[in-house]
């Protein structure tokens, strides 16, 4: 039988909500790797809603639930409903509504709070010694909440310009975490806290760099599983 794995998803759309890419990415690997997938998003408002033609903030209200049902193809659960005994692993695509949705890195950087729910789904998986994958911005996530765990967001600097986001990993370093260096098409392996991480778009490159990143943390998780 595969592999039984949660995905959590955080809205559609990367500026507020979960990257399309790497949701799908994820859900491609998953498949490919024979897992059972069943999609999750907490049932709640949006922090903002983002026009992506323009960039900028609108007035509109939209809910995570509702807006990630969207990339779910309407398959989806209440974040709140999922059952750790049912599955063997979850993962995390990342996207600013990680940031801003599941937490609030975004606006309070290392300072931020997570969703109950987030944490409640990630400190059950972890007590229950079941893998995490988290990818792009989610690595935060598994910082805040389990001090001392290893994950990557690519580079603690701006190599070649290709890792804008760098000082990401000294606020993860900040946080008790060990940030480890990993390009676009690696992921880390925390070995003791069973969490892989991969930085995909942290990093400026291909899409298919990182649809590949992605499919060695999927692999990853997989095996842990
Ligand atoms: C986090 O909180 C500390 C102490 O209150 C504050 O000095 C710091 O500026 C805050 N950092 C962020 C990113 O908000
Ligand atoms: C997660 O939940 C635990 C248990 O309720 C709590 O002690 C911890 O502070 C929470 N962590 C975050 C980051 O919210």
């Amino acid at each position: 039988m595969g592999k039984r794995v949660a995905v959590v998803l955080a809205g559609c759309g990367v500026f507020d909500g979960s990257e399309i890419h790497e949701a799908s990415a994820a859900l491609v690997h998953l498949s490919r790797g024979g897992a059972e997938v069943k999609i999750f998003a907490p049932n709640i408002e949006q922090r903002d809603v983002v026009n992506h033609l323009k960039g900028s903030p609108t007035d509109e209200k939209r809910n995570v639930l509702v807006e990630s049902a969207r990339l779910a193809r309407g398959n989806i659960q209440d974040l709140a409903e999922l059952k750790v005994s049912e599955f063997d692993a979850v993962i995390f695509p990342g996207g600013f509504g990680v940031a801003k949705n599941l937490c609030s890195w975004a606006v309070d950087g290392k300072n931020c709070t997570v969703n109950e729910h987030v944490n409640s789904t990630l400190q059950a998986f972890h007590k229950a010694k079941k893998p995490i994958g988290l990818c792009c911005i989610s690595p935060v996530l598994a910082a805040k909440v389990f001090p001392g765990c290893e994950v990557t967001v690519g580079q603690d600097k701006n190599v070649d310009g290709r890792f804008p986001d760098a000082e990401t990993a000294s606020a993860i370093a900040e946080l008790g975490c060990k940030h480890i260096c990993k390009d676009v098409s690696e992921s880390h392996v925390d070995k003791a806290n069973k969490i892989v991480t991969t930085c995909a778009f942290m990093c400026k490159a291909p899409l298919h760099q990182i649809f590949d990143g992605i499919g060695t943390m999927v692999e990853e998780v997989l095996k842990l599983a």
